[in-house]
């Protein structure tokens, strides 16, 4: 019986595993919501530096982030930039450590559907 007891715990603990897998696996690019992204770049002020159709050079150092080739590069530069910092300007790096991973996939989504 103490045997059945302890297999069925560690049936629910690797269903847990699972469960926790699939959460992250939504957190994808492929998620990414463009409406949400749209409400980041506005309600974070993004364009206040980089335009607001993101075709800016922020403070004349950053690329023209509209025109990176992906989305999955902004959220790669996002992410350097929060965790790495910058030399060349630390306003960004504030900006970033603002956001979570959530939103860094959505304002990246949105950046990427304003490219020319
Ligand atoms: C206060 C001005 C400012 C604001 C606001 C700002 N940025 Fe930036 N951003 C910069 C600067 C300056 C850089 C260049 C940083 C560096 O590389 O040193 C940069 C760099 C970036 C990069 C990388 C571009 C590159 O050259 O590789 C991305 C992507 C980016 N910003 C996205 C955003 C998004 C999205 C927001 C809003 C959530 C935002 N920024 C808000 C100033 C700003």
């Amino acid at each position: 019986m103490k045997l059945f007891t302890s297999i069925f715990i560690m049936l629910a603990i690797f269903s847990g595993c699972n469960n926790y897998e699939d959460e992250l696996n939504q957190n994808s690019t492929q998620d990414a919501n463009l409406q949400d992204g749209k409400l980041v770049f506005e309600t974070v002020g993004c364009g206040g530096c980089h335009g607001g159709d993101a075709q800016t050079s922020a403070l004349g150092v950053s690329r023209i982030i509209a025109q990176i080739d992906t989305q999955r590069d902004i959220e790669n530069a996002l992410f350097y930039l929060k965790t790495n910092g910058s030399a060349r300007n630390s306003a960004m790096v504030d900006v970033a450590q603002g956001l979570n991973e959530q939103m860094m996939l959505d304002v990246a989504a949105y950046v990427h559907s304003l490219k020319l």
